[in-house]
């Protein structure tokens, strides 16, 4: 553990400025957030994300000083299913832009719906007690629900085997830290990825949200494997946008054919089906003995189970505490964004830093 900076931790720790690059943010491309939902990854586009994840990397590198950006802000976050990293993130992004919060954790026994009140009453609640909800919830259904009379912006944090598009844009802010040349419109062939993803997309929301995320990026990856236990893991829909997406794409069982051609490996196992928690896929584990490339990169949305062994922690391969440490500033963005706080970044923190990014569009 850094002892200066408690957010390094073991593993691969990218420089957020190297995703800053000339130092300019496009916040008039940005402000097309203010008092929208997000709800799913159709809703970004790759240019989107990058000015967000660069946001975010200005955030990350204290180059602006943070205090008071979402002060008289109040976000609800409302967890129907537990979480550690979710929840607890979207929390300390707004605590420490000095907004408030108020925390539902356990939504099912500490809302009205212990007795039987319908999500869209609570939305209609909801309105009136915060200025953003974050909600995760086991149906994926219940965005819908609680949206009907929902008026102040909804960030999905996650629904049910549905979507999970935050996780994807934190996936992404570790990428392009590490990489940041992703950015570009095409890089040459030798530069572009070859992504393997370990698991079922179409069962679980964070490689569904990922997936989906990538295929903006598809003028940088040279290729898509699915390694997956199930004969179709991705169900008709991402069939159909990876066919039209025209991105080289194949699926196997046996990660023993691709592993040592992986740039990124994109794993997870823990999914919500039904009405539990099932494992999927964790026949394929990760180790300090598996056959990476040197310079590979792992992400995993965790929590994680034994498809991925503590031993690569400390390993330049573990991209993932980066990848959970990073949704802080990320999270941070988009409330930014979405609750049109812009006008609070304060003008001498815009002239103490060196990096000269685009405020006039404001
Ligand atoms: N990545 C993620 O969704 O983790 P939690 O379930 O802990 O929120």
């Amino acid at each position: 553990m850094n002892s200066t900076n408690p957010m390094l931790s073991s593993g691969l720790n990218p420089d957020p400025t190297d995703l800053l690059g000339n130092g300019t943010i496009n916040f008039s491309l940005l402000k097309k957030l203010v008092g929208k939902s997000i709800t799913a990854v159709h809703q970004f586009d790759k240019e989107l994300v990058c000015e967000l994840c660069k946001f975010a990397a200005l955030l990350e590198c204290r180059k602006i000083r943070t205090y008071d950006i979402l002060k008289g802000q109040i976000v609800i976050t409302a967890f129907f299913e537990p979480s550690t990293r979710t929840r607890l993130s979207f929390e300390s992004a707004v605590l420490r832009l000095d907004g408030r919060v108020i925390s539902i954790p356990e939504g099912a026994r500490n809302t009205g719906v212990a007795k039987g009140e319908s999500l869209s009453d609570i939305g209609e609640m909801f309105n009136a007690y915060g200025d953003a909800v974050v909600i995760r919830h086991t149906e994926t259904e219940a965005l819908a629900e609680i949206s009907k009379n929902l008026r102040v912006p909804l960030i999905n944090a996650g629904n049910g085997s549905g979507e999970h598009p935050t996780q994807a844009l934190a996936d992404w802010f570790a990428i392009l830290k590490w990489k940041p040349q992703m950015q570009s419109a095409q890089l040459p062939e030798e530069e572009q990825i070859h992504l393997g993803i370990l698991g079922s997309p179409g069962s679980m929301r964070t490689v569904n949200s990922f997936l989906r995320m990538s295929l903006l990026f598809k003028q940088n990856i040279r290729k898509i494997t699915v390694v997956s236990e199930l004969a179709n893991p991705l169900g008709e829909e991402l069939s159909d946008l990876l066919e039209q997406s025209g991105i080289v794409f194949e699926i196997t069982d046996n990660i023993n054919n691709v592993l040592s051609d992986l740039d990124v490996v994109y794993m997870n196992s823990i999914a919500f089906l039904g009405d539990s928690y099932r494992s999927l896929d964790s026949s394929f584990k990760l180790n300090t003995e598996s056959e990476l490339k040197k310079d590979a990169v792992v992400l995993h949305p965790l929590a994680r189970l034994d498809e991925l062994d503590s031993t690569l922690d400390e390993t330049d391969h573990n991209l993932y505490f980066t990848q959970a440490h990073g949704a802080v500033f990320v999270r941070q963005a988009l409330f930014i964004a979405i609750l049109d706080c812009f006008d609070r970044i304060p003008y001498q923190d815009r002239k103490e830093t060196k990096i000269e990014y685009e405020l006039q569009t404001i």
